[in-house]
């Protein structure tokens, strides 16, 4: 079977395992969601502050969405009823949005996926809430230089796994957990497809990237052990050790010389503080 598969607007595309090579119109679609998904982002920022709750930032979330004109991918996958996943603190990533506040020295993370005419722009950042005491802002500025670092290795000729060597290494050098339950995805027209992006990895393996991939690199950083724990309610993933955890996410596209970033902040709003 062929592990890739050229796919133009007129072709029904399956969640069948293959890893899609898009075109022109692709690259056109996934710069306009992920804008969006960036724009998104952004207005976040100055919200996110001690006392307020994070369902009202997922209403926020839906509104900018809708108003954007996508639907918040979120809504109804698999059961899930919000429009965004706010985690907190020792929740490593599917926080759902609660009557819960956020308060001074949380960190936060929120993930957004508008579908925007068919394309999925899939990406998080980390918030501060208020004061945050050094060695968690340490930890979320190390998990932004993770993503980035993975960036770097997304280029035609390299494996997958030398994104998550990457990460892996620089995580690890800080004494730092790399979370192995989630994965990056192959991003599209489809939510979650192939192939996985994994987080940790040994160089040189996994698929050959190749123009026109596209995918998601999204490391979850532990301050302590890697293992997570899922809470009952199915969907809530926390450090099983309760140290804090933070997580950045990208929708990339790769070209034939490196790739882009769709989701990258209008504003520059890359990293906090914002
Ligand atoms: N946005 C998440 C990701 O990065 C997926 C969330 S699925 C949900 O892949 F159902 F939990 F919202
Ligand atoms: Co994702
Ligand atoms: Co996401």
């Amino acid at each position: 079977m062929n592990q890739y598969q050229t796919v133009t607007d007129s072709d029904v595309i399956l969640r069948d395992g293959t890893i899609k090579l898009h075109g022109p119109e692709g690259f056109e679609g996934m710069r306009r969601a992920g804008k969006l998904a960036a724009e998104i982002l952004d207005a976040l920022a100055p919200l996110v502050k001690p006392g307020v709750t994070t369902a009202t930032l997922d209403d926020v979330v839906r509104q900018l969405t809708i108003e954007g004109g996508a639907v918040p991918a979120t809504l109804g996958y698999r059961g899930y009823a919000h429009s965004s996943c706010i985690s907190i603190n020792h929740v490593v990533c599917h926080g759902i949005p609660s009557e819960k506040t956020l308060k001074d020295g949380d960190i936060v993370n929120i993930d957004v996926t508008p579908l925007l005419d068919g394309w999925h722009g899939d990406s998080s950042r980390m918030y501060l809430v208020g004061d945050v005491p050094l060695k968690a802002r340490k930890l979320v500025d190390v998990t932004y230089e993770c993503l980035m670092l993975g960036i770097a290795q997304a280029k035609p000729g390299n494996r997958i796994g030398d994104i998550g060597a990457a990460i892996q290494r620089h995580a690890e050098s800080q004494r730092y957990g790399v979370v192995r339950e989630f994965c990056g995805h192959g991003v599209g027209r489809l939510f979650h497809d192939a192939p996985e992006v994994v987080h940790a990895a040994r160089a040189g393996t996994g698929p050959v990237l190749k123009p026109g991939m596209f995918f998601t690199i999204e490391p979850m950083i532990n301050l302590g052990r890697p293992p997570v724990k899922l809470l009952e309610d199915g969907w809530t993933a926390v450090t099983r050790d309760r140290s804090l955890s933070a997580q950045f996410e990208h929708s990339i596209g790769i070209t034939e010389d490196g790739c882009e970033i769709f989701t990258a902040s209008p504003q520059g709003l890359h990293k906090p503080p914002y």
